[in-house]
């Protein structure tokens, strides 16, 4: 049988009930005005509530870099992010080694003119390698400096019960807000079954989501990863067992280029590399597919406010707008923070308001998902083409010729000639 949860929220001090493989969005309470995107009078308005999360934009730092410790984690509430979601975080910190160069950029122009804008990033960083015990004083910290504020702990454990139940503990005490489950890393430690080994690996999956979800007090998002044949298979599963999100999506494999010269593969670490995780605008189009797929199956066979956080490429409010016209309830950004700083939040959230203006929208609810009736399948799409061009062809005979004028239809050829 189920068990009820009474817990404190750490934000809010407000009672919430937790009901394990179910999940509530609250109604989305309007934020007033601020610098951190939320709309003054007359402003379209960014804050939105997610699972009970209260944001003031839906901008949220996407687990990397930009999430690694206390002062930049700070940084970003500063700046006025609407969330922050942890660099990844696992119980020994010590079974994890970096290696360094473990970055690639893919530039604009073909020759990889140093002036050219960057379009890709390939990493091959592993997670957190700072110990756990100093990684969970700082989430207290934050917590303890910006009550109000959105922290959410990202985890990654081995294949190995106790451990989650214990990291999940630990995590929750440092009082963050809620929980990314990374079961998306791509490169790093599949042998320990950890990251992307679990979210390719459905079997696996649903046995530690249960274990998860059977342990977590606060809201779970399960962050999936692209590389993998049916995205919506996982993200299913993930749900099913309780999650209260999905957060998509984490880095696509990717081999970064060759240097010609040395003909090492780059990032090239002693002469060697490995494939890393793609990243950053060039993923934005993939990210669109995947969050679309993952937006129909809540659509479709949730109902449960189960949400959905969406990743990859963002570096414009127009990015941002597109992925919540599919559906998306928040936006994370990761690359696009290492690329141009944290203040891009102020940029992101005055071009979401711009689009939301052009189009009336004073609220993120008055347009999520308002793309996603839009797609269909090939075969509809050739039908719904036959069809129209039927409908101009029949538009187009009645005006050809005077010799086509009939009795019985002289009516309707008329009107059919008619412009208004
Ligand atoms: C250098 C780097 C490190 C990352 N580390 C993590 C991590 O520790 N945990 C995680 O869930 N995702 C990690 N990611 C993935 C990002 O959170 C994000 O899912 C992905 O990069 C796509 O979004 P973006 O184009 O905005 O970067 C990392 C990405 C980069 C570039």
């Amino acid at each position: 049988m189920e068990s009820l949860t009474l817990r404190a929220s750490p934000s809010t001090a407000m009672p919430q009930l937790r009901l394990p493989g179910r999940s509530r969005r609250m109604a989305c309470v309007r934020a007033s005005a601020s610098s951190n995107g939320s709309g003054g009078a007359g402003e379209p308005d960014l804050s939105v509530t997610v699972n009970g999360l209260k944001m003031p934009n839906p901008f949220v730092i996407g687990s990397g870099p930009p999430g690694t410790n206390y002062t930049v984690m700070k940084r970003a509430f500063d700046e006025g992010w609407g969330g922050v979601i942890a660099k990844t975080v696992s119980l020994d910190a010590g079974k994890v080694i970096n290696v360094t160069p473990r970055y690639a950029r893919l530039r604009a122009d073909p020759n990889g003119a140093a002036k050219s804008p960057i379009i890709g990033w390939q990493n091959i960083e592993l997670i957190s390698d700072r110990p756990l015990e100093t990684m969970l004083n700082e989430f207290k910290q934050l917590k303890k400096e910006y009550p109000d504020r959105i922290l959410i702990g990202s985890i990654m454990e081995e294949y190995n019960k106790a451990a989650w139940h214990e990291l999940i503990e630990r995590v929750e005490e440092s009082g963050v807000d809620a929980l990314e489950i990374n079961f998306s890393c791509p490169h790093g430690m599949p042998e320990r079954k950890m990251g992307a080994a679990v979210g390719q690996d459905c079997g696996l999956l649903e046995e530690v989501s249960g274990w998860i979800n059977e342990k977590a007090t606060v809201p779970v998002w399960a962050k999936m990863t692209p590389n993998i044949t049916d995205i919506t298979e996982p993200s299913r599963i993930a749900l099913k067992s309780g999650c209260e999100g999905v957060s998509a999506i984490n880095t696509i494999m990717s081999v970064m280029g060759i240097d010609l010269k040395t003909l090492r593969p780059e990032p090239c670490v002693e002469g060697y590399s490995t494939p890393g995780g793609y990243s950053a605008r060039a993923v934005h189009p993939i990210a669109l597919a995947k969050v679309m797929q993952i937006a129909r199956l809540i659509k479709e066979e949730f109902s449960d406010g189960q949400s959905l956080s969406a990743i990859g490429g963002v570096e414009t409010g127009n990015d941002a707008a597109e992925f919540i016209l599919l559906g998306a309830d928040t936006v994370q950004v990761c690359t696009g923070v290492m690329m141009h700083g944290y203040p891009l939040v102020k940029k992101l959230c005055a071009e979401l308001q711009d689009f939301m203006r052009a189009h009336n929208f004073t609220s993120i609810d008055d347009f999520r998902g308002a793309s996603l009736p839009y797609f269909t399948t090939h075969t509809d799409l050739v039908q719904r083409q036959q069809e129209a061009i039927k409908q101009r062809k029949a538009i187009r005979l009645g005006l050809q010729s005077d010799k086509d004028w009939t009795g019985d239809g002289f009516v309707k050829e008329t009107e059919s000639m008619v412009s208004n």
